[in-house]
């Protein structure tokens, strides 16, 4: 059985998208499967913005065959790491969840850079076109390092 992540945003076509083909791109694909998702309904079915897959492109990965969806209670169980971008993603994922041990597989995910300093993945959907630059940058070291620790853990 693969180890399964969730990367978790708000629209599941800007951050999630990125964070779910950056982190894809730094495992086995044998051993790790990893997926996106967003807690609002907007984009279900959609591609990803066009920002994201340019600069995904830039950095020679495709993202542009993911399609939307929205979060459900029942990735709680199919998932074992899940990683949201930012405060208000983490409060709406965790009051879906039933029990302690789903809680705990939510984590911030500039917490793997910055320890308990509760981070946030800016939201660039309505800012500058290098917000996408910048969230790519920071999606990219945070990734390095959930990677390490997988690959590590559940030693391949
Ligand atoms: P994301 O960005 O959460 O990084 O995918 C957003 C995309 C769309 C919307 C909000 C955030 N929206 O309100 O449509």
């Amino acid at each position: 059985m693969p180890v399964k992540i969730l990367m978790v945003c708000l629209g599941n076509i800007c951050r999630s998208p990125l964070a779910e083909g950056i982190l894809a791109s730094k495992l086995p694909k044998n051993k790790f499967k990893v997926d996106s998702a967003g807690t609002g309904s907007w984009h279900i079915g959609h591609q990803p913005d066009e920002r994201s897959i340019a600069v995904a492109k830039k950095n020679k990965l495709d993202i542009s065959r993911q399609k939307g969806r929205q979060f459900t209670t029942s990735d709680f169980d199919t998932f074992d790491y899940i990683y949201v971008m930012d405060n208000s993603n983490y409060w709406d994922v965790v009051q879906l969840a039933d029990n302690q041990k789903q809680t705990e597989k939510v984590q911030l995910i500039l917490n793997e850079l910055f320890p308990n300093e509760n981070v946030d993945v800016p939201d660039p959907y309505f800012g500058l076109p290098n917000g996408f630059e910048s969230v790519y940058k920071m999606l990219d070291e945070a990734c390095d390092i959930i990677a390490k620790k997988l690959i590590e853990k559940h030693s391949v």
